[in-house]
């Protein structure tokens, strides 16, 4: 049988943290006056933590000293980390074991690809932390998506190229970094969003193991 590589990214795949990050963010926003709706959380998936407190500050026109901003950056986090903290398997998005367990079975390697920090802490607390034949994070990479980076990375780790590897992507940076490093592009989200991929699943119960198949048979 072939061998493709596949690459998850974590936040909004795997595990739905967006909540948190949105509840993390949005104390951090208000505590500065700054209003923080849902629909500005959307814009920051996918995006660093630097990144996206410097969005947060310039939709509330508020600048702040360097050292304010390290603080900031870092309280957010550690209210971000108090939700990760009552994380467990149950959190894990439906369908993703019947994907990964599928993919174990057929001897298909899989990695991590993702902008979080937090991510190996994640994967321990919904015990994934050892299914992953390579985990590439924000600690690994010096460029955030949508370079592409973070995935070529993990091509390399898995030893498998760029060309022959399947990313799993929420956001329309992910996607544009999949697509940057010659992969083949699975969005899980909405169509109109993420219309940038080869393909797009609202969730995993959309994707059949006859399709993963399909996919490490071309
Ligand atoms: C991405 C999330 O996966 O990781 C973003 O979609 C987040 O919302 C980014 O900002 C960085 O995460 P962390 O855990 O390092 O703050
Ligand atoms: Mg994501």
């Amino acid at each position: 049988m072939n061998k493709k590589g596949f690459i998850f990214d974590l936040d909004g795949v795997i595990v739905d943290t967006a909540k948190y990050h949105f509840l993390a963010w949005k104390k951090l926003a208000n505590s500065l006056d700054i209003d923080f709706s849902e629909e500005q959380n959307e814009e920051l998936k996918g995006v660093s933590r630097v990144k996206s407190l410097e969005k947060i500050l310039a939709w509330g026109n508020t600048s702040v000293s360097e050292e304010q901003f390290t603080e900031l950056m870092a309280k957010k986090n550690t209210d971000y980390l108090g939700y990760v903290n009552t994380m467990t398997e149950d959190e894990i998005l439906v369908d993703v074991p019947k994907v990964l367990n599928f993919l174990k079975e057929v001897e298909q390697p899989f990695a991590l690809g993702s902008a979080s920090k937090n991510a190996r802490m994640i994967l321990e607390k919904v015990a994934l932390i050892n299914d992953f034949k390579s985990i590439v994070d924000g600690t690994n990479v010096s460029k955030a998506k949508p370079d592409p980076e973070v995935f070529l990375i993990a091509a390399k780790e898995l030893n498998i190229k760029p060309e022959d590897c399947i990313v799993f992507e929420d956001s329309v940076a992910g996607i544009q970094a999949a697509n940057a490093a010659s992969m083949i592009s699975i969005g899980i989200g909405e169509k109109e969003t993420l219309k940038e991929a080869d393909y797009v699943f609202k969730d995993f119960t959309e994707i059949t193991t006859a399709f993963i198949k399909q996919l490490i048979e071309n």
